[in-house]
Order: structure tokens, then sequence, then C-alpha cells
């Protein structure tokens, strides 16, 4: 017997696989928008999912409601696909230090008004931010792919510059003429997880380099240098250790792990309770600032430190020390790269 609802089902399906396909043709457009600006956004659908969790007020399906922050606006891959999934009603802050970054956000923002643009670290978040309450955050620090390739940006190559904010702080070739042999051994060690003796083989090699020729000016200088201490990773000939040098560099001249646990915070901070703060971490180093900024806001276990007095259980708690009024936990498994984004590199 023909099912008498069978014509609703079928319309049913209908309208939701046109706002399916409306919401991919949306996505698509998003990616090829910031693919052609320089980037292509990783992560894009679960973020975009993560955010939708916890939009306010009446779910907006398939459109998405609330206040965002895009820390991190680069090409602006991630900021056009949330643009087009939120309501008119919603608003998406998008800061960034790299001034093309802020150059492209402010042409977008001319077109759409729910985008407010900063130029200003993520660790500036709170000032941002002030008293405003807000549902999600994004942090995705590093740089874009088209400032990896430029050569004349000296991010990945070209001058041995490595700051994302031109405006701020010095280039890497200045700063090695006043960083002692300790100190950048112990830079290199909180941030490379090298063994004590390479961080300090590496520190003395660079900076010797650097007075006997007058000062490292180039990124390639720096690479060679650090292929003849290190040999390549797992055999292979990309120098993979060597670009880890590099990457460290570039995360102590930017400040990158005390920014982004700072951010961090600022979000925690400014998101409402049940919001969502997402970090598409660089490494290992990202993941532990994670973890370790997570730990700060953990909620003593019921039954656990019930002998220790309160100077203790701040100390293990640091949550029970403050007044704060939440808490924050993971609420998924970090996400794997998918196949394409993982053979991008
Ligand atoms: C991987 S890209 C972000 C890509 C972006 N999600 C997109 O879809 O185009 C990283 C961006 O973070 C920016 N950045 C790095 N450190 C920052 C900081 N401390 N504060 C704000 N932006 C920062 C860089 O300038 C760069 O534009």
């Amino acid at each position: 017997m023909a099912d008498q609802y069978s014509g609703e089902w079928v319309d049913d399906l209908g309208e939701m696989e046109a706002i399916r396909d409306g919401l991919q043709a949306d996505h698509r457009m998003a990616l090829k928008e910031g693919a052609s600006a320089g980037h292509r956004p990783l992560f894009l659908m679960s973020v975009l999912q993560h955010f939708r969790d916890v939009q306010v007020g009446q779910p907006a399906y398939p459109r998405i409601n609330g206040t965002y922050v895009d820390c991190t606006f680069g090409r602006g891959g991630h900021s056009r696909a949330l643009l087009r999934d939120l309501t008119e009603s919603s608003t998406l802050y998008a800061l960034d230090v790299d001034q093309k970054a802020i150059d492209v956000a402010k042409r977008l923002a001319r077109r759409d008004p729910r985008l407010k643009v900063h130029k200003a670290s993520f660790a500036q978040l709170g000032a941002v931010l002030g008293d405003v309450r807000v549902q999600g955050v994004l942090i995705n620090g590093g740089f874009t792919t088209d400032s990896k390739l430029d050569a004349t940006r000296g991010i990945k190559r070209g001058p041995l510059d490595l700051r994302y904010d031109r405006e701020a702080g010095m280039p890497c070739s200045e700063w090695l003429n006043t960083v002692s042999f300790e100190e950048l051994s112990l830079l290199l060690r909180d941030t490379l997880r090298f063994s004590v003796v390479m961080c300090d083989r590496i520190a003395f090699e660079l900076l010797s380099e650097h007075r006997r020729v007058g000062g490292l000016t180039t990124i390639k200088q720096v690479l060679t240098l650090t292929q003849r201490m290190l040999p390549p990773k797992d055999g292979g000939r990309d120098g993979g250790s060597t670009s880890l040098v590099l990457a460290a560099l570039r995360r102590i001249i930017n400040n990158e792990t005390e920014d982004t646990a700072q951010a961090l915070r600022a979000a925690l901070g400014s998101l409402v309770i049940g919001g969502r703060c997402l970090v598409i971490c660089q490494g290992p180093v990202d993941r532990s600032v994670v973890s370790d900024v997570l730990s700060e806001y953990d909620e003593p276990p019921d039954n656990t430190a019930v002998d220790a007095d309160d100077e203790m259980l701040s100390k293990l708690y640091p949550l029970a020390g403050t007044r704060l009024p939440y808490s924050a936990k993971l609420v998924c498994r970090p996400l794997a790269l998918t196949h394409r984004e993982q053979s991008r590199g």
C-alpha cells in the first residue's frame, strides 16, 4: 500500500538537501576566496560545527547566531565561511598582526558590517573585547601560505626577519645581537625540546656564526648552518630537523608560547558559559600550552585533595584560589587533519 506520507518525506528531504547544498556551495566559495587571497583554512567544517553547537537563542538553522572571534584572520578563509553562516544580527571580531591580513579583512568589512577588524595580537584579546561576551573563539596561529612563499617576507625564506608583525619588536637578525648564549639555549630548550647539549650546541654555533660573518641576515644562512649540525630528519633530505630550528626561532621572535597562553586565558574569560575556544595547534608546544592553561581552570574533582589546606588547594587547582565563576574543559579529543590537508604539509 502506498505510504500516505511519502510525498511529505520527499518534500522534507528535498528541503534538507537544498539547505545542505546551499551551505556546501557557501563553504566552497569561502574556501575558494580564502585560497585565492593566499591561504586555505584548515579544519573548516569542524570549526563551523563547533560554533554552530554554541549559538545563542533559538537555533537559526542553517544559520549560526551569536558573537564569535577569529583571532587570526590570515586571509580570511575561516572568517568568510563563518560570515556566510552567521545571521544578520551576529558579529564576528577579526584580529591579526600581519598588515596584509588586516588589509584583506578591512576590504571584507567594508562590504560586511558584521565584521569588526582589529590590528592586534591575540594576546590583547581581553582588551579588544572588553565586556563583550562571545559564543566562540578561534585561534589558528602561525603564518599564511602566501607569506611562507613570499621571498621578501622573511617567514620561511628571504631576510632573517621571522616576525608576523613587522611593526613590532625587531627582526631575528637584530635580535641575535641582543641575546646571550645562556638565554638562547634556554629558549631553544623550551621550544624545541631537544636535549640540553643539543640546544647549547645550536645556540653556540648560531651566535658564533652571527659574530663571525658580521651578522646573519638571511634564512638560508640559518638553514645552512643548522644543516651542518643536525642530520636531516629520518635520514630524509628535507632537512626536517633544520627547519625545526627555524620554527623555534620564529616561535621565540613572535613570543608565540606566552601569547597563545594569554589569548587562551582571555578567551576563556570572554566566553559565555558553554562557549567554545578552538585552537588549531601548530605542534606539540601549542598542544602543551593548551593543556597547561586548561589545568589552571580545572575544578577539583570530588574527593580529591581532601587533606589539602587552602594554600595547597590553590597550588594544585589554581581555579580554587580565584573567584572565577567558571571552569574550563576539553570538549573533544584533538582532531586530525584530512588526508588532503596533511599532504599539503
Ligand atoms: C595560519 S594563518 C591563519 C589562517 C586563517 N585562519 C585563514 O583561514 O586564512 C595564521 C595567522 O595568524 C596571524 N598571527 C600570528 N600570531 C598572531 C598573534 N599573536 N595575534 C594575531 N594574529 C597572529 C598571522 O599573521 C597569520 O595571518
